[in-house]
């Protein structure tokens, strides 16, 4: 009698030379194996949904809760029954998400972020400013990729100036992969204890932002301090590695592509959209949990399975995007990508996102035009084990 075949990894290798393609696999599996078992880096077996359709139908199905998300799956460390805090927006299913992402959606309408736009563009320029001055070669990483998004997390929570600088360096150090555990779990408690602090400032002396629309006394059904402070957490942890990574990831891309420099100073909303699609930085997708059976595609999955929505593999859907592995900034409806997910869980920082993205590549190419990467390509480190795509340093020059 022979063994059955063991259930294959998840896969993790992306095509040699290829550093913006997924994995191969999930080309095959899209034709021959759409919705089917693999081992998840954490242990447990999951159904890997790699078609576009299905990705969409699973994100989209309320029975399917978030309870693992984003990325459980991936994270040897976190376990999949602890019990979820109230402010996790992310993982909050039902009701109690719905009610939390309200309140929170009120902040990211299309008039805030719209105010938050002159910030960025200021931002932009100050750090361009700075690493102009700091003189060719210089790390776009540390220069400009990760303290602009941290700074706008700063605007947007109402953090006083004289405290971002602090902020800044902590919320490095609690998203990097490079921080040891415990310097990650240190920064993780500065931060919150500091922010249960701002809580209790923005109480007593509101102020016009986030932080104090919704821990004031007066507003209706107002957040306690603990959903605030991890809510905080939250919008750090997930707006701030993503847009980081997609500036540093973008700018590569860009300088690679003959055009696509122009492209994006032409039209930065429609290259925008294309560069979210062709980089899928959430590269290991998101996880969910089946609490009835369902059916994805012709796959039967039963209540108490776990699913990844692999958002990369959707992206390269060859039947929803012509010519899926190009980059191309013509394509027809360049809004139907999946990188901010899909659903009830669809990335409420999408349009602030978009926002900094644009501003921080126009911004980038305008002013330095002759940009180059300053060390050989193959010598460019990306992040193949990390939640978030990306890059650990990105040297640049010019002149
Ligand atoms: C390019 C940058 C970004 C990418 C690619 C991205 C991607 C995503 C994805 C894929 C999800 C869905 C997770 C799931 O379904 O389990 C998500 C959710 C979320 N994102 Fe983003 N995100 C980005 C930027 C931001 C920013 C700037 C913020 C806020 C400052 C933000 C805040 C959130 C929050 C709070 C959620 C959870 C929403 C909910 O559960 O209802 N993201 N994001």
């Amino acid at each position: 009698m022979t063994a059955a075949p063991a259930t294959p990894d998840l896969p993790a290798t992306r095509p040699a030379g290829c550093p913006f393609d997924p994995p191969a696999e999930y080309a095959t599996r899209r034709e021959s194996a759409p919705t089917a078992k693999v081992r998840c880096p954490a242990g447990m077996e999951a159904f890997l949904v790699t078609r576009y359709a299905d990705v969409r139908a699973v994100l989209a199905d309320r029975t399917m809760s978030s309870r693992g998300a984003s990325s459980v799956h991936v994270n040897p460390n976190a376990d999949p029954d602890e019990e979820i805090s109230p402010g996790s927006i992310i993982q909050l299913d039902g009701a109690a998400h719905a009610r939390l992402r309200k309140k929170v959606i009120a902040e990211f309408t299309v008039r805030r972020v719209a105010a938050l736009r002159g910030y960025v563009r200021q931002l932009v320029d100050s750090h361009l400013d700075a690493m102009l001055a700091h003189g060719s070669p210089a790390d776009l990483v540390q220069h400009f990729a990760l303290p602009i998004p941290s700074l706008v997390i700063c605007e947007l929570l109402g953090v006083p100036y004289a405290d971002r600088e602090r902020f800044q360096r902590q919320s490095a150090t609690m998203v990097s992969t490079d921080a040891t555990r415990e310097e990650g779990e240190q920064a993780y408690h500065e931060l919150s204890g500091y922010l249960a602090g701002l809580f209790t400032e923005k109480q007593r002396n509101p102020q016009d932002d986030l932080f104090s629309r919704l821990s004031s006394a007066g507003a209706d059904d107002p957040l306690t301090m603990e959903e605030l402070v991890v809510l905080g957490l939250s919008l750090l942890v997930a707006g701030h590695e993503t847009t980081a990574n997609m500036i540093a990831l973008s700018t590569v891309v860009l300088l690679e592509h003959p055009g696509a420099r122009e492209a994006v100073l032409a039209e930065p909303e429609r290259a925008v959209e294309e560069l979210l699609r062709y980089l899928s930085v959430v590269q290991w997708g998101v996880l969910r949990y089946a609490t009835e059976d369902v059916q994805v595609g012709s796959r039967p999955v039963r209540a108490g399975e776990w699913l990844v929505a692999a958002l990369n593999s959707a992206n390269r859907d060859e039947s929803v995007f012509a010519g899926a592995d190009k980059l191309d900034f013509e394509r027809e409806s360049p809004r139907t990508h999946v990188a901010f997910g899909f659903g009830a869980h669809q990335c409420v920082g999408q349009q602030l996102a978009r926002v900094e993205l644009q501003e921080a590549l126009t911004g980038l190419f305008r002013r330095v035009p002759d940009l180059r990467v300053a060390v050989p390509r193959e010598e460019l480190e990306y992040k193949h084990n990390t939640l978030v795509y990306g890059l650990r340093e990105l040297p640049v020059a010019w002149g």
